[in-house]
């Protein structure tokens, strides 16, 4: 089973940002997570477009793309064009997700879906066939440093069950308040691809803690 770690860009220093993607290219990291905030579907604006093309003109690793956005699929095409190799969109912000998921895989991309900390698993029953991944997030969205709520261990469970008998190629996320702390926990209860904002970019060495999430992480699989 494959375990990846997606180092949060939010947490980077962005009067630096070539230097901190540069130090994921050469650390143990998989992908980079790239939090993109429009200010109405979550009380936060990050960044958009210029951003996220400087990162990508950077970055050897795949771009993760969460949309924390209303009416992504007004900018799908934009975000495949500017270097996504996942996006992901929030089931809260989409009326017609089957739609939308057909078009981030026209546009090349593999497709994921968030759910809030109140969104229950079941209701993805019926579009889980269609994705590639569901990002469950374990903080409310819209900030990063904040604190991991316990609960999401359930939900990690039953996505597990879920996806076991639907979609076993599937690649569960978690997203906020992810670190050392918590990753074994995480792992057994079904997370594939962890999101870490603060922690590594916030650590005294975050390329030594990327390390250290990676050798967690082979320790528990062997
Ligand atoms: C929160 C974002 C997260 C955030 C995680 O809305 O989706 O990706 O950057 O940051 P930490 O790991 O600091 O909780
Ligand atoms: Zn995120």
């Amino acid at each position: 089973m494959k375990h990846l770690i997606a180092p949060s860009v939010l947490s980077a220093d962005f009067a630096n940002l070539q230097r901190d993607i540069e130090m994921v290219n050469s650390s143990e990291a998989d992908w980079f997570h790239v939090d993109v905030m429009d200010g109405v579907f979550v009380p936060n604006i990050s960044f958009g477009f210029p951003v996220m093309e400087a990162i990508k003109k950077y970055a050897a690793k795949p771009l993760d793309v969460h949309l924390m956005i209303v009416n992504p699929d007004h900018y799908i095409e934009r975000f495949a064009a500017a270097g996504a190799s996942v996006i992901t969109v929030h089931y809260e912000a989409c009326t017609h997700l089957h739609r939308t998921v057909q078009a981030i895989h026209a546009a090349g991309c593999k497709a994921g879906v968030a759910i809030n900390p109140h969104t229950p698993v079941a209701l993805l029953k019926d579009i889980l066939v269609d994705l590639d991944l569901v990002l469950v997030m374990s903080v409310n969205p819209g900030f990063g440093g904040q604190k991991f709520i316990p609960n999401t261990l359930n939900k990690l469970r039953e996505l597990k069950a879920m996806s076991s008998a639907i979609n076993p190629d599937l690649l569960i996320e978690v997203d906020g308040g992810v670190g050392i702390q918590n990753l074994a926990d995480l792992i057994q209860a079904g997370a594939e691809v962890f999101v870490a904002g603060n922690a590594i970019f916030g650590a005294p060495s975050p390329s030594v803690m990327i390390s250290e999430l990676k050798q967690l992480d082979a320790q528990l699989k062997s």
